[in-house]
């Protein structure tokens, strides 16, 4: 079974909705991934190691991959088609052919799986240097795709992640894991295609590229038994926050001052 670990972090809560958009938070280290093995062969980086460029991500989710990006980017900027809470971004269907757009030097994300197509050749519409796209390597293959974008557009880089990225749909599970393979695949809108992509491997990263905070800046939950000590403690203090609400008297166990001092 699934069980969240709550966070105050600065995501608002999840709503997952009705018709499913394809909401799978990317982990932050598979966008530092990017900024750290593939963007350096195409952009210059400072001493502490960022680019004076600006990102947008068209399609931010909960915030994951835009929060990763301002580490990196000197501004990024986020909109979603759902308003998921993520507080700066409004809410814009990338695909609509009125939909603002507001030029930016790279346009970077993780696109709903069956819209790739259509937000590749958007994205390279309004970006002003490069385009990156965090796909599962099936988006490679298919007659349709290929036609559609592949045959006069190749991406000038197929980067494959050497170890799986756990991608969950609607959070983001800090222990998860995944029979599915990705790859950031990378335009650059201002040099000619290329003959055919370059490829590569993005060494492992999801040890060295995580930070201790992450599961509570990136609301991470985790996928523990429900027999877990962790797991034990939240369902204790849910309990007693719920009987909290409930009672008036004072505690009176020590067991009760214990977990009153926690709520
Ligand atoms: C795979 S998730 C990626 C979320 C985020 N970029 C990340 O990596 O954590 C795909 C996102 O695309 C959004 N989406 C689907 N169709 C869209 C559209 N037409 N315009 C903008 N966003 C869209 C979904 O709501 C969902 O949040």
């Amino acid at each position: 079974m699934n069980a969240h670990i709550a966070s105050t972090a600065v995501m608002a809560r999840r709503i997952e909705p009705g018709d499913s958009l394809d909401f799978f938070p990317t982990p932050p280290w598979a966008t530092r991934a990017l900024c750290h093995h593939v963007l350096p062969r195409f952009e210059r980086r400072t001493a502490e190691g960022k680019f004076w460029l600006t990102a947008r991500d068209p399609a931010c989710g909960e915030g994951h991959m835009a929060l990763a990006l301002a580490e990196y980017f000197s501004a990024v900027s986020a909109s979603d088609i759902f308003p998921y809470g993520y507080s700066p971004s409004p809410t814009v269907d990338f695909l609509h052919p009125e939909c603002p757009f507001v030029r930016t030097d790279w346009v970077i994300t993780n696109p709903p799986f069956n819209l790739g197509g259509a937000f590749v050749k958007q994205a390279l519409r309004i970006a002003a240097r490069g385009v990156a796209m965090l796909v599962r390597m099936q988006f490679l293959e298919g007659e349709g795709r290929f036609a559609d974008i592949f045959r006069d557009t190749p991406p000038a880089l197929i980067a494959q992640f050497v170890e799986r990225v756990p991608m969950h749909r609607g959070r983001w599970v800090v222990n998860g894991t995944t029979a599915t393979a990705y790859a950031w695949l990378v335009w650059m809108v201002n040099d000619q295609p290329p003959v055919d992509p370059l490829f590569t491997w993005i060494p492992k990263s999801r040890r060295a590229l995580s930070k201790p905070d992450d599961w509570l800046r990136f609301s991470g939950c985790m996928d523990l038994p429900k027999e877990h000590a962790a797991m034990k403690a939240l369902a204790d203090l849910e309990r007693i926050r719920a009987e909290a609400g409930k009672r008036s008297r004072a505690p009176q166990t020590a067991a009760d001052f214990r977990m009153e001092a926690l709520l």
